[in-house]
C-alpha cells in the first residue's frame, strides 16, 4: 500500500472503510508499514510506554522523539503526530509547537483534542499550512477536569453539541476527525452531518473508519483493558512465556548451544 494524499483520504468517505493504528516506536512502524492507512503517534504512549495514569505529562519533546522514530520506520503510511496537553492552548503556541512537528519529523499532520473551542486553532493551524485531524467525544486530555473518561453521546442535546463540535472543526479546516467513547449512534449522525472521514475508538461501526492502540490490541497493555478493545493477539502472554523459557534455558544450561557460539 502507498502513503496516501489528503485528497485521496477525503475521497474515501462512504466509499471504502478507514484503518489507523498506533505506534511509537521504529521497530512496530516498520511492521504496520503499509498494512494500513494511518499511524497514529498517539499521546497514548504516556499511558502504556510511560506508565503514567494518564496522557496528561506527554511532551512535545517526548512527541517529537517518537514520532521521528515511527517515521523512521514507516515510509510509506500516512503519519498523525498528537499533539499533547497544553501545547495548542492558544494559536501562536499551537503554531509554533505544530512548526516543530513538522520541521523535526517526517509526520504528515498533527491531531488536536476539542470541539468548538478548538476551532480558531484548528483554523490557524491549517491557514499556515498544517494539516490537522480533530478529535472530539471522550477526549483523554480532559481526564482530570472531567473525573474520569466519559462515554458521550448518551441524549439529544449532546449528540447535537457533537455534531457542532464536528462541523466547526471541518469548517475550520480539519482533513479527518477521529470521534472517541461516543454511543454508536451518535457517532453514525456525526458521519452523516460532515464531508471529511470519521475515524471511531469506541465508536460503533458507522463511522469511516477505525482506530486502535497497538498495544491494546495486541494484549501488551494489561493494566486497563476497555470495551471496545479487540484483542488480536495475546501479546502478555506471549512475552512472559518466551521470557520464562529463556530463563529455565539459560538456568539448566540450554543456551547458549553449540551453534550458537562463535
Ligand atoms: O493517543 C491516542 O492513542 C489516541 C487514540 C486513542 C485515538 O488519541
Amino acid at each position: 500500500m502507498k502513503k496516501k494524499s489528503i485528497t485521496s483520504i477525503q475521497k474515501s468517505k462512504g466509499v471504502q472503510k478507514l484503518t489507523m493504528i498506533t505506534a511509537y516506536d521504529a521497530l512496530f512502524a516498520r511492521l504496520f508499514d503499509g498494512e494500513v492507512d494511518f499511524i497514529l503517534v498517539g499521546d497514548s504512549l504516556n499511558m502504556s510506554f510511560g506508565g503514567k495514569p494518564d496522557t496528561l505529562s506527554a511532551t512535545m519533546d517526548q512527541m517529537i522523539y517518537h514520532t521521528q522514530a515511527v517515521c523512521n520506520g514507516a515510509k510509506n503510511t500516512f503519519i498523525i503526530c498528537d499533539m499533547p496537553f497544553g501545547t495548542y492552548a492558544n494559536m501562536d503556541g499551537a503554531f509554533l509547537n505544530a512548526k516543530r512537528v513538522y520541521q523535526e519529523t517526517g509526520a504528515d499532520a498533527v491531531k488536536i483534542e476539542g470541539g468548538i473551542e478548538k476551532a480558531h486553532i484548528v483554523k490557524h493551524l491549517t491557514d499556515n499550512s498544517i494539516a490537522v485531524v480533530g478529535h472530539i467525544g471522550l477526549m483523554p486530555q480532559n481526564f482530570r477536569s472531567e473525573g474520569g473518561y466519559k462515554v458521550k453521546g448518551k441524549d439529544e442535546e449532546n449528540i447535537q453539541q457533537l455534531i457542532n463540535d464536528a462541523q466547526a472543526i471541518e469548517h475550520a479546516g480539519a482533513f479527518m476527525i477521529v470521534i472517541e467513547g461516543v454511543k454508536s449512534e451518535a457517532a453514525k449522525a456525526i458521519s452523516q452531518a460532515i464531508s471529511i472521514p470519521v475515524i471511531g475508538i469506541g465508536a460503533g461501526v458507522d463511522t469511516d473508519g477505525q482506530v486502535l492502540v497497538w498495544s491494546d490490541m495486541f494484549g501488551f497493555f494489561e493494566e486497563f483493558k476497555p470495551k471496545f478493545v479487540r484483542q488480536y493477539l495475546d501479546g502478555a502472554s506471549l512475552v512472559k512465556n518466551s521470557v520464562r523459557k529463556y530463563k529455565a534455558d539459560v538456568v539448566n544450561e540450554k543456551f547458549p548451544s553449540k551453534d550458537e557460539i562463535y
